[in-house]
């Protein structure tokens, strides 16, 4: 037993594990899965590729990555006491607490002796496959539209779409989505991951520890920053107001969403490419005006705080191009992430050791048990 060492608030620089998963260099601004560098799987890659990556430490032949795109599709329905129990969801739910409850109560339909092993990739299959078919159905209920068939041949990209929006994505749109997917998939020891790996190290289940991320990923200073940032952009409204509002929220220490990282001191690499689909996306619909917006706040940030964009601050103007409502933009960072979520846990299951820090204690240690008659009204 190792004497505690000084407080690391927020196990700022703590190295509590290897891995083999992801690398983050801070300082260079790159991102690293697997040995491969994020621009190139974002130039080049796919969703599906880079979940088999992710869950298999290489990249799959044609033949496995085929065997995964089936599996996606034929794993994407709901038992219908599922759907039934999101169809009694109330509309205004929150789409978060929605994918938390359904994750949670799916393990109810499929117990651990019977899913298709939880400390195996199936299990991490399944539950990649089936997010978009939860998110689908909870918003086609509460908007009025039909509803959601399966359609096993879409790619996961283009299913999400299909699911949310009831329509068959453009290529561009398919391809914007699948880079986001990509873009998202894992992160190293970030707050949700690190959730899920703490509860795996208990020996608890995948489902149980995909739901604690969940529910850790909602926090607006991790995965909920993307909306936030689409409410600020609606609250400047104008290019020429940006100045005023953000050195006004610098001045009440406000955090302005989208800018910083704990482990980034440079621009985060995905927001390097995000930028470039938000403005992709924008010239293709006519619509700059989240772009320019953006580009500004940027400029404003970075001269007054030093601070630089994270992968927070273009997300969501490429989901609202993509016609995807705004309570929906940290849903889909978790349907991507569901991918690395799960790699992490398998690789907790391999490699287990219980994971449980200490505090400082800074209280008394010394009180005399005084019995209650004797305390005073
Ligand atoms: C994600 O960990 C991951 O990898 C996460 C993630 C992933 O893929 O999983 O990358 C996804 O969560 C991205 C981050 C999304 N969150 C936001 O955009 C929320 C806004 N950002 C901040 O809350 C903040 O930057 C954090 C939480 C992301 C990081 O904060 P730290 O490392 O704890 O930094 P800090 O709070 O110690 O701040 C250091 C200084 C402070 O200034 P001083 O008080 O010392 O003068 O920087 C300031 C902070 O006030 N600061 C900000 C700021 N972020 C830091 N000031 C204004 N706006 C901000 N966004």
């Amino acid at each position: 037993m190792t004497e505690p060492t000084e407080v690391q608030r927020g196990l700022e620089d703590v190295v509590a594990l290897e891995s083999r998963i992801c690398f983050i260099d801070g300082k260079q601004g790159r991102l690293i899965y697997d040995g491969y560098d994020i621009r190139d799987l974002a130039a080049r890659s796919t969703f599906e590729e880079v979940a088999y990556l992710l869950w298999y430490g290489q990249l799959p032949t044609r033949t496995q990555l085929d065997d995964l795109s089936a599996r996606f599709g034929n794993l994407r329905t709901l038992p219908d006491e599922v759907v039934r129990a999101i169809d009694a969801f109330p509309a205004a739910a929150n789409p978060m607490d929605v994918l938390r409850t359904t994750v949670s109560g799916l393990a109810l339909f499929e117990p651990e002796e019977t899913r298709p092993g939880t400390s195996s990739i199936g299990g991490a299959q399944r539950l990649t496959a089936v997010i978009p078919t939860i998110l689908g159905q909870f918003h086609r209920r509460r908007a009025g539209l039909p509803p959601l068939v399966p359609r096993p041949e879409l790619s996961s990209a283009a299913y999400l779409l299909y699911a949310l929006l009831n329509r068959e994505p453009s290529e561009l749109e398919s391809r914007a989505t699948d880079v986001a997917l990509i873009l998202h998939a894992d992160h190293e020891l970030n707050a949700s991951t690190f959730a899920a790996r703490v509860t795996a190290s208990t020996l608890s289940d995948l489902y149980s520890a995909i739901t604690s991320a969940i529910g850790t990923l909602k926090g607006p200073l991790h995965g909920g920053a993307n909306e936030r940032v689409m409410e600020l952009l609606e609250q400047i409204g104008t290019v020429d107001l940006v100045e005023e509002v953000v050195k006004g929220k610098l001045s009440r220490h406000e955090r302005i969403m989208g800018f910083g990282h704990r482990v980034y001191k440079v621009e985060d690499p995905r927001a390097t490419i995000l930028r470039e689909w938000s403005r992709k996306l924008g010239e293709a619909k006519g619509n700059l005006r989240y772009y320019d917006l953006l580009r500004k706040l940027e400029e404003v940030v970075h001269r007054e705080k030093g601070l630089y964009p994270n992968v927070d601050l273009y997300s969501g103007s490429v989901y609202a191009l993509l016609g995807i409502p705004r309570d929906l933009f940290t849903p889909i960072f978790a349907a991507s992430r569901v991918a690395g979520w799960t790699a992490h846990v398998l690789e907790e299951y391999q490699d287990l050791r219980l994971i449980r820090p200490t505090a400082k204690y800074v209280g008394p240690t010394d009180l005399k048990y005084v019995p209650i008659a004797e305390r005073g009204a």
